[in-house]
C-alpha cells in the first residue's frame, strides 16, 4: 500500500518540487479507490499505464497520476493538454460486474461524483453536459476518459481518466474561449492533493450505491445537474451533424433528441449547445 514515485522517461529530469506526488497525506483515509497509487512525474498517458496495469492484474481501485502527461488523450482522438503542478491528471481501475451495455452510462456515474466532491471542496456549481464533461458557467473544467476491456460481452475492466482544471489561468489560443479552472472561477488557488482525496472518496461511495442500487441510480442525479434539457443542440458524430432539441436521457445512458419531427438516441457525439 504505498506510493510508487516513478519518472517513466529518461529525459525527464524534473527539478521542481511537486506537492501533489510528495503529500504523504493522499493516501489517509482513503479505502479502496487511492489503495494503490502508482504517482509519475511524467508519462505518455495515465490512462495508458492504468490499462496496461489492468491487464496485469492490478487490483480495483489503483490509482495512476501523474504532474505531466507528454501524451494525454481526450474523447474521440483529440488529446487533453494540461499545465503540470497546476492541474490533476489521474486514472482509476474498475473492475465493475458489468455487461457492457453498461459502458454508456459509466461517465455519467463519474461526472456526478466529480461534479459532486468538485462542488464540496469549492463552492461553485458545476454541470453536467452528456456525454464526459463537466462546466463552470458555460465552461469546461474537467473531462472525463473511459476505456473498457471487455470478455464474453461482460465488462472486465474500465480505466477512468479524469483531467481536472485546478489552479491553471490561462490556456492556449484554441481554448481559451472554451476551458475553465476551479482557480478561475473561484478566484483562489485550491490544494490539490484535498481535492483529489475527496473525489475518490466520492466516486468510491457512489460506486458502492450502483453496485448495490445499479447505473440508473445515478440518472436523476445527472439530469439535475445538466441545463441542456430543452435546449438546442448539434452534435458531431464521424462526420455528420445532427441538430435537434434535448428530450432526455434512455435508461442507458443515451442522449435522446427530438430532430426533425423525430426522436433520435444517440450513444455518443461531441455536443456544442446552441
Ligand atoms: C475529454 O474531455 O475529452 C476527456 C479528457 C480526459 C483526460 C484525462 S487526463 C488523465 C487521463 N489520461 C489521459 O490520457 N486522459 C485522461
Amino acid at each position: 500500500m504505498g506510493i510508487i514515485r516513478s519518472s517513466v522517461l529518461s529525459n525527464s529530469h524534473v527539478t521542481t518540487p511537486s506537492p501533489l506526488l510528495d503529500a504523504g497525506t493522499l493516501k489517509k483515509g482513503l479505502k479502496k479507490f487511492g489503495s494503490k497509487v502508482y504517482a509519475f512525474e511524467t508519462i505518455d498517458s495515465t490512462n495508458n499505464c492504468a490499462k496496461a496495469l489492468a491487464s496485469c492484474w492490478a487490483r480495483e481501485g489503483t490509482l495512476v497520476l501523474a504532474e505531466q502527461q507528454t501524451a494525454g488523450k481526450g474523447r474521440l482522438g483529440r488529446s487533453w493538454q494540461a499545465n503540470p503542478y497546476e492541474n490533476l491528471t489521474f486514472s482509476i481501475i474498475l473492475r465493475p460486474t458489468l455487461s457492457s451495455e453498461a459502458l454508456n452510462l459509466l461517465p455519467l456515474y463519474a461526472a456526478v461524483g466529480l461534479a459532486e466532491a468538485i462542488e464540496k471542496e469549492t463552492g461553485l456549481s458545476v454541470e453536467c453536459k452528456w456525454p464526459n464533461d463537466l462546466l463552470i458557467h458555460g465552461k469546461k473544467v474537467a473531462g472525463i476518459l473511459l476505456e473498457g476491456s471487455l470478455k464474453e460481452n461482460q465488462i472486465d475492466h474500465v480505466v477512468l481518466g479524469i483531467g481536472l482544471n485546478v489552479n491553471q489561468t490561462t490556456f492556449s489560443e484554441e481554448l481559451a474561449e472554451r476551458a475553465t479552472s476551479l482557480k478561475l472561477q473561484a478566484g483562489r488557488e485550491f490544494d490539490r492533493v484535498q481535492i483529489l482525496r475527496s473525489i475518490l472518496r466520492i466516486l468510491e461511495s457512489h460506486y458502492a450505491l450502483i453496485t448495490k442500487k445499479g447505473l440508473q441510480s445515478l440518472l436523476p442525479l445527472w439530469m439535475a445537474r445538466t441545463t441542456m434539457l430543452n435546449r438546442e443542440i448539434s452534435v458531431t458524430r464521424d462526420g455528420t451533424i445532427i441538430s435537434g432539441v434535448v428530450r432526455g436521457l434512455s435508461p442507458d445512458g443515451a442522449l435522446i433528441l427530438e430532430s426533425e419531427g423525430t426522436e433520435k438516441t444517440l450513444f455518443a457525439g461531441d455536443v456544442t449547445i446552441l
